[in-house]
């Protein structure tokens, strides 16, 4: 199965989502990646729902929200309202991730669990049929244009068999970092998403460069 592609809307051209988007509708890029940062949970601040909503009005293809904040239980309707299809909060950041899940998934949304670099894919042992996705961190959260930490691989291919063994049909996406060079690695390690900003839209022609993740 090809990979599922969800370009970084970090890396984009604020000052003209409407062509990105259009850019994004046109390419075969599968979801819109959308980060959304408070500068608490990571020392970067990107954007909110107004952003979200606007650029909702020119998309065609669901939003995946990646949320890097705190107390992202407190969230979850606004999301919903400006458009989230796929919700993701932070391991690290709920205290009560089970319940958080059945929160998202009660507003019809999907519901991922995003884990930082140092956080093992172990802790999701009793709650993996749970999560629709599971957005395994590359880099440490806050930036986009960061060096893809090596180690992800052994957890990709740890997480894949604690999914077979449960039978369950999470997905697992990865977060920083992601360029053609290991693309088709992660894949074979048991990934199914892959998300990438600066890959995508620092290139020259970034639907050719969304093409080439495709079919990595
Ligand atoms: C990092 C964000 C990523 C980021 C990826 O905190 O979660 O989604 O936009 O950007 P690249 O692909 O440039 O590492
Ligand atoms: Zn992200």
């Amino acid at each position: 199965m090809d990979p599922i592609i969800a370009p970084s809307v970090l890396a984009a051209d604020f000052s003209n989502l409407e062509k990105e988007a259009k850019m994004l509708n046109q390419s075969v890029a599968d979801w819109y990646h959308i980060d959304v940062m408070d500068g608490v949970f990571v020392p970067n601040i990107s954007f909110g729902m107004p952003v979200i909503k606007s650029l909702k009005k020119h998309a065609t293809k669901p939003f995946d929200v990646h949320l890097m904040i705190v107390q992202p239980e407190r969230y979850i309707k606004d999301f919903k309202a400006v458009g989230a299809d796929i919700l993701t909060v932070h391991y690290e950041a709920s205290n009560h991730l089970h319940r958080t899940l059945q929160a998202i998934k009660d507003e019809d949304m999907k519901a991922g669990v995003a884990l930082n670099p140092h956080t093992s894919v172990d802790l999701l042992e009793n709650t993996l049929e749970d999560i629709d996705l599971v957005c395994i961190m590359s880099v440490n959260p806050g930036f986009g244009g960061q060096t893809f930490i090596d180690g992800t691989y052994r957890k990709v291919e740890k997480l894949r068999k604690m999914i077979d063994a449960a039978g369950c049909n999470t997905l697992i996406e990865i977060d920083g970092g992601v360029t053609s060079a290991n693309a088709r690695k992660l894949i074979d390690a048991g990934a199914h998403a892959l998300v990438a900003g600066s890959f995508v839209f620092r290139s020259d022609n970034p639907i050719e460069t969304i093409s080439k993740l495709k079919n990595c």
